[in-house]
């Protein structure tokens, strides 16, 4: 550990930092900062000053606080790139609002995600997962790579069937979700990527005022209370947060488990009780591998509407803070020994991989949902999975929002 002194003597850290050796662990400069101290001054792409939380009592105590705004529109918002700021920017979808017009819109989606409407999908969810390991192993080569022929088709088809999106169009919104995600991404490319989304998803809630059906656009479009193009921001949102996300946990997740045998065994385990009717133990196992590997690795960003004081530092009206959700989860404080897998933990639940507050996950429980089928269909079908390539040969995605690996080559 660096005293105070040293510590604030360096030159700010430009953020998002690097990661280290174990590719999941937090970058080792926000460990390092949460140690020190309890908000650091940092720096973006483009130089401007901003704080980073990286301890859990202090992302919560940003994340909960009116006085911290969500607002991209407001002057000095920390954006986490130039394509991130042409993002939010060009058409700002309510994650990216205040309340009470945040609290207008996320109430209109609501109903949709509540957990008791959710559970009813464990059916279609558990039939199309075992379909597509089907498919899988189905292929004489005994290879595949698990991302694309898994982890990806699995959230896809799914957040496809609530919204009314034909699942045919996978290609094209998957390429406009990725280079929206991409921090190195230029402005005009995300720009690009957004208005394409955006028209596509237009075009399609037009096309249901004539031909309408029981997905959440179509029921939008007949609630008459958003024009096509709200709809499709709205859309947008949805679709992307919906597939890249729970993608990127299963990928991860059966990656950290093929390292971790020991983990594997707790998790067959934990699915063995639960389809014997207790789900405890699959519900502490996922959380874990939840905060273990939070993927939304980009810190999430907030604005201070008024002088605040955080965890002892005063963060002036004006002056960002993104909250680095990796950090906060491995803090030691809140999880002992954090930086261990422990399927049993009993407090994982209090990870803030979701984040927290007025914006916390809306689409929580179905994220919830696809990983408790996911990752026991896949230890359950494929018994002896293994990697295809060496460790050290996967591409881990640093340069993306949501973290994950571009492909994951396994054999079994
Ligand atoms: C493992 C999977 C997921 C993770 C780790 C995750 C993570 C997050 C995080 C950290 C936020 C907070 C953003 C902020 O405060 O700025 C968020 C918000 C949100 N998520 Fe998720 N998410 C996941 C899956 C999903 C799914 C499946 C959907 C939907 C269909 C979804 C829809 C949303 C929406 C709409 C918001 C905005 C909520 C608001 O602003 O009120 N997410 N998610």
């Amino acid at each position: 550990m660096v005293s105070a002194t040293h510590a604030s003597q360096r030159a700010p850290l430009t953020v998002p930092a690097a990661r280290g050796g174990c590719p999941f662990d937090p970058p080792p400069a926000y460990e390092q900062a949460r140690q020190e101290r309890a908000l650091a001054r940092v720096r973006l792409w483009d130089g401007s000053p901003c704080w980073m939380a990286t301890r859990h009592a202090d992302i919560r105590a940003v994340l909960r606080d009116r006085r911290f705004s969500a607002d991209a529109t407001r002057p000095g918002f920390p954006f986490l790139s130039a394509g991130r700021q042409a993002l939010t920017l060009d058409r700002p979808t309510f994650i990216r609002m205040d309340d009470p017009e945040h609290a207008r819109l996320r109430r209109m989606l609501t109903a949709d995600f509540m957990i008791r409407k959710v559970a009813a999908l464990r059916p279609a969810v558990r039939a199309l997962a075992d379909d597509l390991l089907d498919r899988m192993t189905a292929r004489p080569e005994r290879t595949a790579d698990l991302v694309a022929d898994f982890a990806l088709p699995l959230p896809s088809v799914v957040i496809c069937l609530l919204l009314g999106v034909p699942y045919s169009e996978h290609a094209f919104f998957q390429r406009c979700g990725s280079t929206m995600l991409r921090t190195d991404a230029t402005p005009e490319e995300v720009r690009t990527a957004q208005s394409q989304l955006l028209e596509f998803l237009a075009g399609l809630a037009a096309a249901k005022r004539s031909a309408p059906d029981d997905g959440i656009i179509s029921r939008l479009v007949a609630q008459n209370e958003l024009d096509d193009d709200d709809i499709a921001s709205m859309g947008r949102l949805l679709l992307v947060a919906g597939h890249e996300t729970t993608a990127n946990m299963t990928s991860l997740s059966v990656l950290a488990l093929l390292r971790d045998p020991q983990a594997a065994a707790r998790l067959r385990e934990a699915a063995r009780q639960d389809a014997a009717g207790d789900g405890t133990a699959l519900d502490t196992a996922v959380e874990e591998l939840l905060r273990y590997l939070t993927v939304v690795q980009s810190g999430l960003a907030r604005i201070a509407v008024e002088d605040v004081e955080v965890g002892g530092a005063l963060v002036r009206a004006g002056e960002g803070v993104l909250c680095m959700l990796g950090a906060g989860n491995r803090d030691q404080d809140a999880f002992p020994d954090g930086g261990r897998l422990d399927l049993q933990r009993p407090d994982a639940r209090r990870h803030v991989a979701f984040g927290f507050g007025v914006h916390q996950c809306l689409g929580q429980p179905l994220a919830r949902l696809e990983l408790r089928v996911a990752l026991p269909a896949v230890l359950d079908r494929l018994p002896d999975l293994r990697l295809a390539v060496p460790f050290e040969d996967l591409r881990f995605r640093h340069e993306m929002a949501v973290y994950g690996v571009h492909e994951l080559p396994v054999a079994w």
